[in-house]
């Protein structure tokens, strides 16, 4: 079989610029501390306390708008904003790969981008089907406010001890098998991969 070559070229490309794209995501190498950021965003889910989700299945609505208490101008740079799935205490215990880390680069709090978003200051919301295979585990949503691809500000749907308005996945795969394929889709590289997997089905 002949692939014509600026196809290759094409398939490369895309290759790189995804993978960029997923690095943005993951927030690496850019020394951002959260407890630097202005707390700025108020944030709740649509689920009730301890509300049992079906992944695949189940919605939750995610809102989100800017804390109008704070200084005038605190939100003047803000440009998109960018919503978290993340772990609760009670499903990070014993578990190194989801170990809270005060720099971000670092966090493994929040393994999932649920969605992106300009930012406004009020009337946000996204309705979200929870990924078929999104681990079991207790979570909460945390939102960044992002300018320059750094974040700024963020919110959480729960308090600051992380106890209240939690809301629990039930996975349908077994959480083992999970995990792997987790990280494979947290890595940077992941699509990248996955285009390269592409180009060497095409050339057999
Ligand atoms: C909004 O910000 C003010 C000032 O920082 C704070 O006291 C208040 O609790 C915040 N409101 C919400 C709903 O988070
Ligand atoms: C907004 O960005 C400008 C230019 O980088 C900076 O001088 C200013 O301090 C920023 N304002 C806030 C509130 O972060
Ligand atoms: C937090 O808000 C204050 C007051 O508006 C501002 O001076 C500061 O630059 C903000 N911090 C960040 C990280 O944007
Ligand atoms: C938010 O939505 C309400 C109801 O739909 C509307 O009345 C209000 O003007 C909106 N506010 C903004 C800032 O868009």
């Amino acid at each position: 079989m002949e692939a014509h070559p600026s196809l290759l070229i094409l398939l490369l490309l895309s290759c790189f610029a995804t993978a960029s794209y997923a690095e943005h995501n993951d927030h690496t190498e850019h020394n951002v501390h959260l407890s630097a950021l202005n707390q700025s965003l108020i944030v709740s889910t649509s689920s009730t306390p301890g509300q049992v989700l079906k992944a695949g299945v189940d919605q939750v609505t995610i809102t989100w708008s800017y804390n109008q208490s704070f200084p005038a101008g605190t939100d003047t740079n803000y440009t998109t904003v960018e919503a978290m799935l993340c772990y609760a205490p009670v499903s990070q215990t014993g578990r190194d790969d989801r170990k809270t880390d005060d720099n971000l680069d670092n966090d493994k709090t929040c393994p999932l981008v649920i969605t992106e978003a300009p930012y406004k200051r009020s009337n946000n919301s996204f309705v979200w089907t929870i990924p078929r295979d999104t681990p079991t585990a207790t979570y909460f949503v945390r939102v960044y406010a992002v300018y320059n691809e750094h974040e700024k500000g963020y919110g959480e749907s729960t308090d600051a001890l992380k106890t209240t308005s939690l809301f629990q996945v039930d996975g349908i795969v077994s959480e083992e098998k999970v995990s792997g394929a987790w990280s494979m889709v947290g890595n940077s590289f992941g699509y990248g991969y996955a285009w390269l997997l592409m180009l060497f089905l095409l050339y057999i």
